[in-house]
Formats: C-alpha cells, sequence, structure tokens
C-alpha cells in the first residue's frame, strides 16, 4: 500500500501523541491488508503481540480470526484490518471513550482510503464507537446497519470466541453473512 496518502497517515499514526496510550506504547498498529478491500474489520485495540510487533491481530485472537475468515474463504490479501485505537492500551483494558475519540480521525481517513463497501465491528468496543453508545453484542451482531453508505455489521470479537466456544456458531453465520453480501448476493434472515 505505496502511495503518500497512506504513507503520510501511518507516519502520523507511528508519531502519534494525541493521548497518553503514546507512553506506554512499543510501537504503533495503524493496520494492514488491502488498500482496497470491500471489507474492513475494525477491532479494538492492539493487545501484548500486536505491540511488539507493529502489526494487528497477529496473537491468539488473530490467528483464530484467519480461520473464521478461511471459513468462508477469504484472507488476509482480501480485507483490510485495523483497530479503533492505534495504541495498546495497558493491561489490555478497554480504550477510554477520551481515547477512542482522539484516535478516531485516524480510522475516518483509513475509511476514506480504502472506501470499504462492509465495515465488521470485532466486538462490543469497535460497534459501541461506529454503530451506537452500549451497543449489546449479543442481542445487536448480525444485524445490519448502514453508516455513511456503508454496510455495518457487528460479530463476536475473536478473543470472546477464545473464552467461550458456543459463540462460535453465531460468528460463524456472521461471516457467512458478510461473505455473501460481499459478492451482492440475496441475504437469508439470520439471528
Ligand atoms: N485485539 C484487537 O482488538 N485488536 C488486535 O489487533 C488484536 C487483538
Amino acid at each position: 500500500m505505496r502511495n503518500e496518502q497512506w504513507e503520510k497517515l501511518y507516519e502520523e499514526i507511528g508519531d502519534c501523541r494525541l493521548c497518553g496510550l503514546c507512553q506506554t506504547r512499543a510501537h504503533a498498529v495503524p493496520g494492514e491488508g488491502n488498500p482496497q478491500a470491500e471489507i474492513m474489520l475494525v477491532g479494538e485495540g492492539p493487545g501484548a503481540d500486536e505491540d511488539a510487533t507493529g502489526r494487528p491481530f497477529v496473537g491468539r485472537a488473530g490467528k483464530l480470526l484467519d480461520k473464521m475468515l478461511d471459513a468462508v474463504d477469504l484472507t488476509r490479501e482480501d480485507v483490510y484490518i485495523c483497530n479503533v485505537v492505534k495504541c495498546r492500551p495497558p493491561q489490555n483494558r478497554n480504550p477510554s471513550p477520551e481515547e477512542m475519540r482522539a484516535c478516531l480521525p485516524y480510522l475516518r481517513r483509513q475509511m476514506e482510503l480504502v472506501q470499504p463497501r462492509i465495515v465488521v465491528c470485532l466486538g462490543k468496543v469497535a460497534a459501541s464507537c461506529l454503530m451506537h453508545e452500549n451497543f449489546a453484542i449479543t442481542r445487536e451482531r448480525g444485524v445490519w446497519q448502514t453508516l455513511e453508505g456503508r454496510d455495518v455489521i457487528a460479530t463476536f470479537h475473536p478473543a470472546a470466541l477464545l473464552r467461550d466456544d458456543r459463540l462460535l456458531i453465531d460468528a460463524w453465520r456472521d461471516m457467512q453473512a458478510i461473505k455473501t453480501r460481499s459478492q451482492g448476493l440475496p441475504q437469508e434472515e439470520h439471528g
């Protein structure tokens, strides 16, 4: 993804000091994948492995995310993956509203550059940021909404799936729905 706008954005994120998370990061984690992807996946924020490498979703949750993509014949090269906050919150706590607000312009610029048709919120934090506050992931996941002309859906965060494998079936259904929509096929109702 070599072009000036991307390079500038990644440089700004790498040097960012807009919130306190810059003080404890090893690396900012801007995001990666296909810069012209139809599907953008948005997680919460980097964990320890991501902070160490500067790459999104490379730890255990990331491995499961790869499997979820593979289950619907998608790879990381097909999608663009990033997070609401680009620097790791200490002890993997949830990012604060102020941290999310400070970081949101970067995500907006990523959306403008990628122009995805479909945005997938991975977990409650991303959904609360992009869809509506106090998003109830168990009740509201799997339901399409529209955000600035894009189709947006939330599914469980892969870390939640690692904690509770009973959630896998719904996450798998969501992935199917995402794949179907990306192909422009009619959707089956699913809950
Ligand atoms: N969890 C996230 O939300 N994002 C990552 O990049 C890794 C784990």
